[in-house]
């Protein structure tokens, strides 16, 4: 019999080293590697060729796949996300910070679906029945025939899930099942792997949706592996900041949907409630405009969003002056910054540079990148934009403004929240929005020269 070859990974990571040491070669942490327990062990790949498999049958392209039936929970913010209501059969991955409010989402989701008609558990292995219960009450949810069990062993939980046939369990969360085939404790790297590889496997074959919780570390990462990611259909963040009320629900990968829609909930005294308008929410901090503030208007998704972006630059007492970002990406703010210094001559050397987006709400979209450009020389030059103006537009590293899509949708959206002018790059189809009145630029130098008199 071939010996079984020994693997080591990295509980923080996710990194497999085929020996043990201190630290991880892939994050730096010490004390996080251990021995894995091989899930199973089938023919080795040696053996492959002399035992032979079944064949299998094929289909072909062509064959017409009527699209999956879709259970809308009614929380149109969630069903939005998950790109037109739950997929029956499908693995969801929620991941989020501890005390975010997955748990608070997820029962309000299970009830929900179980209102619809959809036959629903809801398995804590974090609280008891009794908590969650009360938190049910606390959420006015008593009435939704939800099925509960607090428990771990993930054994127990499949055979119960396989008598039972729900349409949809929910499992709070990964990181607590425990699986008797894997030797290591829960919550490390290969018991999440396993739990979540059983659990993914099950529900396509039995038919059933699961949701499943996962917690983010420090760095962002779901807890344990990526590899949990790659098992499942949609992967959704649940992000916000602690200090603000707003969350955002946020796809980041879907085989049933678009990946980059977001849902905005507001974390009330009764549960999470939906947040239809997010833009007014978003704007409804801002006071009167100061220097450093501009508009930004966004598409998340399939929706316009309008955020305010702040920049706050001040002479730098350090060598080495301090950039900050909240909300971007600081690899972008330093192309930017470059991109302003080389091309039209403005350097931010000896200052402090400081960029928030406000609300609690993160940007990835290149389009942001005029309307930043606009903050931070609005900032240096301590000069306001205009209040009633938005900004949109990607900036190249020639310092030549890209034209964005859905333009109009940007444009009807910020006129809708009283906005009545907008600077856009110059090229594609220029929209015509009654009470907008658009300015376009072909580059960065001429915004410079046009929006602040100098360049
Ligand atoms: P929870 O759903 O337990 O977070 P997670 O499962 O992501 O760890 O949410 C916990 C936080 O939400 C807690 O700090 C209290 C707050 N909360 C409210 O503000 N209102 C509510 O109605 C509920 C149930 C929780
Ligand atoms: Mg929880």
């Amino acid at each position: 019999m071939a010996k079984s070859k020994l693997s080591f990974s990295c509980s923080a990571c996710g990194s497999v080293f085929n020996k043990w040491s201190g630290r991880c070669d892939g994050c730096g942490e010490w004390n996080t590697i251990s021995e894995d327990t091989p899930i199973s062990s089938g023919p080795s790949s040696a053996t492959l060729g002399a035992s032979k498999g079944k064949s299998i049958a094929l289909t072909d392209l062509r064959t017409e796949e009527a699209p999956p039936p879709r259970t809308f929970s009614g929380l149109s913010e969630l069903d939005r996300v998950l790109g037109g209501g739950l997929v029956p059969a499908s693995a969801t991955l929620v991941g989020g910070d501890p005390g975010i409010g997955k748990s608070t989402l997820l029962l309000q989701a299970a009830a929900q679906f179980a209102r619809q008609g959809l036959k629903t558990i809801y398995v804590s292995g974090e609280e008891a029945s009794a908590q969650v219960r009360m938190r049910a009450q606390r959420l006015g949810l008593t009435d939704a025939p939800v099925q509960l069990a607090a428990e771990t062993n993930l054994r127990d939980i499949l055979t119960t899930l396989d008598v039972e046939k729900p349409q949809l369990a929910i499992i709070d969360s990964i990181q607590t099942m425990w699986s008797d085939t894997v030797g290591s404790a829960p919550g490390s790297v290969s018991q999440v792997r396993a739990a979540a590889h059983e659990l993914t496997s099950f529900a396509k074959r039995k038919n059933i949706a699961v949701i499943l919780v996962g917690h983010v570390t420090k760095d962002g990462q779901i807890a344990g592996p990526r590899v949990v990611e790659h098992m499942v259909d949609t992967v959704l963040y649940f992000e916000g900041e602690r200090g603000h009320q707003f969350r955002v629900l946020r796809a980041v990968k879907n085989r049933f949907g678009a990946s980059d829609e977001i849902g905005v909930f507001e974390m009330t005294g009764r549960g999470l409630a939906e947040v239809t308008n997010p833009s007014a929410l978003f704007l409804s901090e801002r006071g009167t405009p100061a220097p450093g503030s501009v508009v930004f208007a966004g598409i998340e998704g399939t929706r316009p969003v309008l955020v305010e972006l702040q920049a706050l630059v001040a002479p730098s007492p350090h060598a080495q002056p301090r950039r900050a970002v909240v909300g971007w990406d600081s690899a972008r703010l330093a192309m930017i910054l470059a991109v302003l210094e080389a091309r039209c001559g403005i350097p931010f050397t000896g200052l402090d540079v400081y960029l928030n987006v406000a609300g609690g709400m993160k940007i990835s979209e290149p389009a942001a990148d005029l309307a930043v450009a606009a903050a931070l020389l609005s900032a240096r030059e301590d000069a306001s934009i205009p209040a009633e103006t938005v900004v949109f537009g990607e900036i190249s590293l020639s310092g030549a403004l890209r034209p964005v899509s859905q333009t109009e949708n940007r444009l009807k959206e910020a006129q809708k929240l009283g906005f009545t002018s907008a600077i856009a790059p110059k090229g594609g189809k220029s929209p015509d929005v009654p009470g907008m009145a658009l300015n376009t630029l072909g580059d960065l130098t001429q915004f410079v020269g046009d929006i602040f008199g100098a360049g």
